[in-house]
């Protein structure tokens, strides 16, 4: 059933706040999700939107993210069934209202899309349409042997060299697949930090 939800960004950034949109995509580690956006609501004058792929949307349940008050968007948001002119374009109206973007977890095949310039879905599109002045941090997350595929080491060097991106990990560990080696995600807790430095966020009761 088409999502009839709407978003414009004018209408949704709020003064003096830091607008932080996280994407997932069809890693296990996007089962860390609703953890990252909870502790991203610890700081102060923070807001979150998610951004999820369709494969994403099996490690995670959309209502431990919404019932934080943080809404979880997909191509049924996107694709409405009719449009018309003058109505609002999500993926515009997301990298609009971003200040900072996270792709975490990024996985191979949407690692693989931003190396190309692919644009074929919600996450994909939003990014191909961001402003290269945003902010935005990949943080790879695949199988031991999906990471050393020699495309894998091509994809990460265009998406740094090329797109500028920051790529943060993968790190080594035993991986949910059962494999033991390069791969996971950065730890949760990290990404996190690494956005409360970037913005420079104070946790909520501190001064
Ligand atoms: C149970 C399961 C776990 C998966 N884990 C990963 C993973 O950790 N990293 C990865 O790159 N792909 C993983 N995949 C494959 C991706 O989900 C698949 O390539 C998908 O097309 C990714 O789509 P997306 O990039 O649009 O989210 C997994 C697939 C399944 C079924």
């Amino acid at each position: 059933m088409p999502s009839r939800r709407q978003f414009v960004a004018e209408n949704e950034r709020l003064p003096d706040h830091n607008h932080v949109l996280l994407i997932t995509t069809g890693s296990v580690a996007s089962i860390k999700a609703p953890l990252i956006v909870s502790e991203l609501l610890q700081y102060q004058n923070v807001k979150v939107e998610v951004v999820a792929s369709k494969s994403s949307l099996a490690f995670f349940k959309v209502e431990d993210i919404e019932s934080l008050g943080v809404r979880v968007w997909t191509d049924e948001d996107e694709w409405t069934g009719s449009f018309e002119i003058g109505n609002p374009i999500l993926h515009i109206e997301l990298r609009r209202w971003a200040d900072l973007v996270l792709v975490a977890p990024c996985s191979a095949n949407t690692l693989s899309k931003l190396a190309h310039g692919l644009c074929d879905n919600l996450p994909t599109s939003l990014l191909r349409a961001l402003a290269p002045t945003t902010p935005t941090y990949v943080f790879p997350a695949m199988n031991t042997l999906m990471y050393e595929h020699p495309l894998t080491a091509e994809h990460l060097r265009v998406v740094r060299e090329v797109v500028k991106y920051e790529v943060v990990g993968p790190i080594g560990k035993a991986l949910a697949c059962g494999d033991i080696g390069m791969g996971a995600m950065t730890e949760w807790k990290n990404i996190v930090k690494i956005v409360a430095e970037k913005l420079q966020l104070l946790k909520k009761g501190q001064e």
